[in-house]
């Protein structure tokens, strides 16, 4: 269906060309002045210097050829705008098209297209910690929204799983238990199917010889060394790698589980590996490498450049790889498996430079196809209350599980008075932190740094996770009181417009800005765009159950139309907090 800005455009354009006007002036959008009107449209203005006449009297023109019954006001006001006030009956008779509909009347653009985001980048052997938590919140968002537009939206965790964290891992197990076999260069048995380490063994492990390889030159280069071993296919070193993936892989999807981030695809950095050969061959033979101090680098400056653009390293004077040298081979590999029509990136926004390089030479190498959208949407950190990336106490990266942790012990302590027992009030504590920090996070632009301000976030008041939650658990607890049966029709239940009153007609307005706003938020890739379409739909929702009576109601025509309201604003609602990864509890 045309969303609600759409369909009384189109009835300004008409009247616009009826008055022997140019119709694409009658342009309606939500009116940036609500105590004034509802809509507005501004195109008399922008007429005016076309037509060469005073943009009042041609809105006047077009005012009075608009169609009689669809508004209760068409204003013109100076110097030139056209304001309006929809009809509760067309306002109504608009919304009914949204009951029924799957996708509450949004027309999806993506059907057919195949998106790729790459969003999780986790390492292995390393713990989830707080940098990790805005990539995988908003790209599982992201992908939602994606996939509510009709796109094949595919996740992809694309594991760290081939840098040096793996050598330094070797280098330490190797002073710590070097009786085992995957050091022996003679032995040629089967290696052990039980890895040598737990995965809190594997946690205290890296951290560890991170440590010490700073210290300790030499450690340093054996772990540079191990990691070129393994790179190469060393074989007791791809024990110990592999080792280190079923520990680690294990680990990680419990903790993405618990966030409701779920990766379609569990690839790896050194899934592309393979391939980076052969990409090399070519991108030689298309005489797009040099060398530069001894790497092999492609060019990828070009002359509208702004900015510093060194050249893409693909291979260290060693033969080593690198990240970059990865990341083009994944994205080849990406176009050989899927044939995607876009991949787009989550990644903390520091490493722009890095993804520009890469696209370039994916680019320059027809590695990607032309068509193959590519985008990094890079972004910003979360900060501690000090306005600094946060820390634990003592200065060191702060786990994820201990960050969600004290949230949602906070949002514990704040339900300490309810009477729902104990247990359930766990899980229900659980549900609400989760959407507290994610709610937190997505209601800020994803490439704006903000403040994890925990109070705040937790606060079951104001644009939070929290308010949001309970202002849907309210409309679940009021239906049930009124007691919908499954065949009570909502389109029927709308055809009264009898005692609208202002609350309850800006909650209707509220909803059918849905379609724009879902619009906006794929277009943008913003889910911030839903947090405000949910937040201002939820305080219309609150203002509109403060000033009507909904439950005692005895008017059968109103209390059926508030039903249809109520169950509109929960559908609508539920799919756009879905669309964010947040789950709502049936009470709190
Ligand atoms: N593992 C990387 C890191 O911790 C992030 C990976 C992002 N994705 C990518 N295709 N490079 O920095």
């Amino acid at each position: 269906m045309l969303s609600l800005t759409q369909a009384i455009s189109e009835k300004i354009k008409k009247a616009f060309s009826l008055a022997g006007y140019d119709e694409s002036y009658g342009v309606v959008t939500v009116s940036n002045r609500p105590d004034l009107c509802e809509f507005q449209c501004n195109g008399a203005l922008m007429a005016a210097k076309q037509y060469h006449k005073a943009p009042l009297a041609i809105a006047g023109e077009v005012a009075s050829k608009v169609e009689d019954g669809f508004f209760d006001s068409v204003e013109t006001v100076a110097p030139g705008f056209i304001n309006l006030k929809i009809s509760n009956k067309a306002l109504l008779e608009h919304v009914k098209d949204m009951f029924g509909d799957e996708r509450f009347g949004f027309e999806p653009m993506g059907q057919g297209k195949k998106v790729i985001i790459d969003y999780g980048g986790a390492n292995v052997a390393k713990p989830l910690h707080v940098g990790h938590l805005r990539p995988a919140i908003i790209g599982e968002s992201i992908k939602r929204i994606l996939a509510f537009d009709g796109f094949e939206a595919i996740g992809d965790v694309h594991l760290g799983d081939w840098g040096l964290q793996i050598g330094l891992i070797i280098t330490e197990l190797k002073r710590r238990k070097p009786d085992l076999p995957y050091y022996d260069d003679s032995f040629t048995g089967e290696y052990p199917k039980e890895a040598p380490f737990t995965i809190s063994e594997l946690e205290e492990i890296y951290p560890f010889a991170s440590k010490t390889s700073k210290e300790d030159e030499e450690y340093r280069e054996e772990a540079k060394q191990a990691t070129k071993l393994l790179q190469e296919g060393h074989r007791g070193y791809r024990a110990i790698w592999q080792h280190i993936l079923d520990v680690s892989i294990e680990d990680l999807k419990k903790n993405y589980d618990n966030l409701n981030v779920h990766f379609e695809l569990w690839k790896k950095e050194s899934d592309a590996n393979v391939y980076i050969p052969e990409i090399i061959e070519d991108l030689k033979a298309k005489g797009l490498t040099r060398i530069s101090d001894g790497a092999l680098v492609v060019d990828v400056k070009e002359e509208t450049d702004q900015k510093e653009m060194p050249p893409c390293i693909l291979q260290k004077s060693d033969g080593a790889y690198l990240y970059a040298s990865t990341d083009v081979a994944t994205i080849y590999e990406r176009e050989k498996l899927f044939d995607p029509d876009r991949i787009i990136y989550v990644v903390d926004k520091r490493q722009e430079l890095h993804f520009d390089q890469v696209f370039r030479t994916c680019r320059k190498g027809g590695i990607a196809k032309d068509s193959t959208g590519l985008t990094f949407l890079g972004n910003g950190t979360m900060n501690g209350p000090d306005g600094k990336p946060f820390k634990t106490r003592d200065g060191g990266v702060l786990r994820l599980e201990y960050l969600i942790k004290s949230i949602c012990d906070k949002v514990a302590e704040r339900m300490a008075d309810s009477d729902i027992p104990e247990d359930e009030k766990k899980k229900i504590s659980d549900m609400v932190g989760l959407a507290a920090i994610k709610y937190g996070d997505l209601s800020n632009q994803a490439t704006k740094d903000y403040i994890f301000d925990i109070d705040r976030f937790t606060s079951f008041e104001g644009n939070t996770g929290p308010y949001i939650l309970y202002t849907l658990v309210r409309i679940k607890s009021l239906l049930q009181k009124i007691g919908v049966s499954d065949s009570f029709d909502t389109k029927a239940a709308v055809a009264s417009t009898d005692g609208v009153s202002d609350s309850e007609k800006k909650l209707w307005l509220s909803l059918a800005g849905f379609q724009d706003a879902m619009r906006k938020a794929v277009d943008e890739i913003a889910p911030h765009k839903i947090c405000t379409f949910i937040y201002e739909t939820a305080d219309q929702f609150n203002s509109f159950y403060h000033d009507n009576r909904i439950i005692s109601q005895e008017d059968t025509a109103i209390k059926n139309r508030w039903t249809a309201l109520l169950k509109l604003v929960l559908g609508v609602v539920e799919k756009c907090v879905d669309m964010l990864g947040i789950v709502v509890p049936e009470r709190m």
